[in-house]
């Protein structure tokens, strides 16, 4: 269990946390995230963002590309971003108090903001653990198969109903209670299915039987997902997304406009409104 400082003030700690995590790698974290990002931005929200995945750094530079862009286009909507290392010593257990005393030292500093977005690594460490401690929701995105399926459930045989959680839906639950016990909150697990294919397949719907079934079983809600769709992988480098007006340079496509649409229901999961 994570061991508390007298740093922490965060009972009263208002924005509302939320942590793309799967220690799956390649899921859409990170361009979800940034996508989730700059809708709060566009409806009036501040919004404070962290990377806890700051080795590998792809929603760092997602970010910092954005503000090079921004130099160009100053109406661009930027968050207040920090990347978080894991703290180097000699004991895992000073590296995890260094870690739990550095997280709670900047959650503190970010109470003005309306929502704050983390971004963890598709492995397990221990920042990591420490931001699922402190989401209020966790988005968990996983591809169309059974591969990622099975860092969920432990599966051997789908017609069993004896489906067990797996190491990451372990993981989950056990920064839930870690939750509970800090603040009695409660947090919000949402899993959606990323890049899925447009051809309806047995795979698909198979996946969709067992990810149903185990919503109840290992406490998540389910989600609309997102299509395979060839613009989330051209915007990394403008740091622009799918709600820039200048994402793309031709006109806005059917597949743009339909990935808005993916985007606002993820909004409506989330119950996201404009800032009144
Ligand atoms: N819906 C989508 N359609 C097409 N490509 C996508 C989609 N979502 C993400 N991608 C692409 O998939 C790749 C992996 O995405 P991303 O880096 O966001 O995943 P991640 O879960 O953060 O990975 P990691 O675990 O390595 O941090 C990237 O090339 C990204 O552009
Ligand atoms: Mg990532």
């Amino acid at each position: 269990m994570l061991e508390y400082t007298d740093k922490l003030f965060i009972l009263f700690f208002m924005p509302k946390v939320i942590v793309f995590g799967n220690q799956k790698g390649g899921t859409g974290k990170s361009t979800l995230a940034m996508h989730l990002v700059v809708s709060l931005l566009n409806k009036g929200y501040s919004v404070a963002t962290i990377d806890v995945d700051a080795r590998q750094g792809t929603f760092t530079r997602y970010i910092e590309n954005r503000e090079k862009t921004k130099l160009q286009n100053p109406s661009i909507l930027t968050p207040n971003h920090t990347a978080m290392f894991d703290t180097v010593t000699d004991s895992i257990s000073e590296m995890e108090k260094s870690n739990l005393d550095n997280f709670i030292t900047k959650i503190n500093e970010l109470q003005n903001y309306d929502y704050i977005i983390i971004d963890t690594p598709g492995n397990d460490n221990n920042l990591s653990k420490i931001a699922h401690s402190f989401a209020d929701v966790i988005i968990t995105p996983m591809n169309e198969s059974f591969i990622d399926l099975d860092l969920l459930v432990k599966i051997h045989d789908l017609s069993s109903n004896d489906l067990k959680p797996s190491t990451y839906a372990d993981m989950v639950w056990n920064q839930k209670k870690e939750r509970a016990i800090r603040d009695r909150g409660m947090i919000d697990w949402i899993v959606l299915v990323n890049r899925m294919s447009n051809i309806a397949s047995k795979n698909r719907q198979e996946l969709d039987r067992v990810l149903t079934a185990l919503s109840k079983r290992i406490g998540f809600r389910l989600a609309k997902g997102f299509k395979e769709r060839v613009i989330f992988r051209e915007l990394f480098l403008s740091g622009l997304t799918l709600l820039d007006r200048d994402a793309t340079t031709s006109q806005m496509s059917l597949s743009h406009i339909a990935a808005r649409q993916e985007l606002n229901d993820l909004l409506k999961a989330l119950n996201i409104t404009d800032k009144q």
